[in-house]
This record gives structure tokens, C-alpha cells and sequence, in this order.
């Protein structure tokens, strides 16, 4: 295990702290977010922790599913009482960038109907400004070339994200666009240009959201509380 997983670990231990019996629980998507989803998955087991889990990709369904944690969709649930998730780049200011792995629709639409949101990382994902880390932006398929080109007009350097030569589908079958910014200065001034343009679904720029950040650092979980 190397050191960044290790981190990875702590914080996902150390999140499952908040929850109790009978939350309704957003469970993020992601390598960190693995590591809560194992823990509430022991305590439910071990502990007999009773609590609902509202997840945010298949792939964190699956894995929720094969521990024996009661589920259900967002649509069946009055609220959230708290989602825990990982994050790509936390800024200062506590805004954040999602959608490494592509979940950041689901993602977003879970943390804005919950009470409370907290955020895992391993200390290398607290930065100044946002930016450095590609921006995910979901698009549909249909137009999304056209949509392209207006990326680039812009200067926002978009790369249609593919792996292994095909291109990644996200869980609700659209593209990913990742625009390669550096620096983004003024994110709100981003996320209302990305929201206005036909086509786009969701963007990775998670703003005012986060309550609660734990971050993982060699000397044990910090945390730190944003708004
Ligand atoms: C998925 C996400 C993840 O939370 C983010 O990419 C962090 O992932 P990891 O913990 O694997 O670094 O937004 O869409």
C-alpha cells in the first residue's frame, strides 16, 4: 500500500464517523470514497449501523450493493442528511473540482439536495487556485463538435476524454470534455458561462457546496470546516 492510498484510507475511515443510525447517506464515487463506502459497509455488518445510502455511479452502486447497504435513488428519498465524496482540486476558498472519474452529474445532483457535504482527499488535492487539474464538463453526444469548437474559440482547451483509443461514456452514456485551464481566477464567471451553453449537462466546478473538508495528511486527518 503506498502512501497516497494510505491517506485515501484514513480520510475514508475517518468520515464514516458522521454517520449515525437512521441518516440517509450520499455515498461519493472514487478511489478515497471507496475507502467510506468499505467502512459504513463493516459497520453495517459489524455494528449493525442502520442507515439508507443514496449513491452517485454505478460503480459505486455495485459496490455498495455487494457490501449489504440499503439503497435507494435520490428520487425515492425526501433529503440527504449528509454525502461524503472525494474532490480532484480543493482551493482555498473551498471550491472544488469533481468529475475525475466521470460522476460529477450524479454527483452534483446528490450534494444539492444534501444537508451537509464533506469532502475526502489526501493533502496533494489542496491548492490555491483551481485549475491545474483538468475541468470535466458533460456533454451530449449530439453537437458536442460543434460545442467543441466554441470550447476552443474560447481558450478553455478542451480535450474529449478517451481511454484505451474509444471515447468514455459517462453513466448517463454522454462525453466528457476536460478543458485544459491551468488556472481558473474567477470560477463563478466559468460556471455561469458552462451553464448557458446548449448541449453542456453538467460541469466539475462544485461551488459554495462543501461544508466539511478531511484531509489526509501524514500525521493523521484534519478537519476542517469550510461554511
Ligand atoms: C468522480 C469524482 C471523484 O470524487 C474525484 O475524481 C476524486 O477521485 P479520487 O478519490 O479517486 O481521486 O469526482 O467523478
Amino acid at each position: 500500500m503506498n502512501m497516497t492510498t494510505n491517506l485515501k484510507e484514513m480520510v475514508g475511515v475517518k468520515a464514516a464517523e458522521f454517520v449515525t443510525d437512521g441518516m440517509i447517506v450520499g455515498l461519493g464515487t472514487g478511489s478515497t470514497a471507496y475507502y467510506m463506502v468499505e467502512e459504513i459497509g463493516r459497520k453495517v455488518k459489524e455494528e449493525g449501523l442502520t442507515i439508507t445510502g443514496v449513491t452517485t455511479s454505478k460503480e459505486t452502486a455495485d459496490h455498495a450493493r455487494a457490501l449489504g447497504i440499503p439503497l435507494k435513488s435520490i428520487d425515492e428519498v425526501p433529503y440527504v442528511d449528509v454525502t461524503i465524496d472525494g474532490a480532484d482540486e480543493i482551493s482555498s476558498d473551498f471550491q472544488g473540482i469533481k468529475g475525475g472519474g466521470a460522476a460529477h452529474l450524479f454527483e452534483k445532483i446528490v450534494a444539492t439536495y444534501s444537508k451537509k457535504i464533506i469532502w475526502i482527499v489526501d493533502e496533494s488535492k489542496m491548492v490555491e487556485h483551481l485549475g491545474k487539474f483538468p475541468l470535466p464538463v458533460e456533454v451530449i453526444p449530439y453537437g458536442s463538435q460543434q460545442l467543441f469548437k466554441v470550447l476552443a474559440e474560447k481558450n478553455l482547451h478542451p480535450v474529449l476524454r478517451q481511454k484505451d483509443g474509444e471515447i468514455v461514456r459517462t453513466d448517463s452514456n454522454n462525453y466528457i470534455l476536460d478543458l485544459h485551464l491551468e488556472k481558473i481566477t474567477d470560477p463563478h464567471a466559468l460556471a455561469n458561462l458552462l451553464n448557458s451553453l446548449p448541449g453542456v449537462v453538467e460541469h466539475g466546478l462544485f461551488l459554495d457546496m462543501v461544508n466539511t473538508v478531511i484531509v489526509g495528511k501524514s500525521a493523521g486527518p484534519v478537519i476542517i470546516h469550510a461554511r
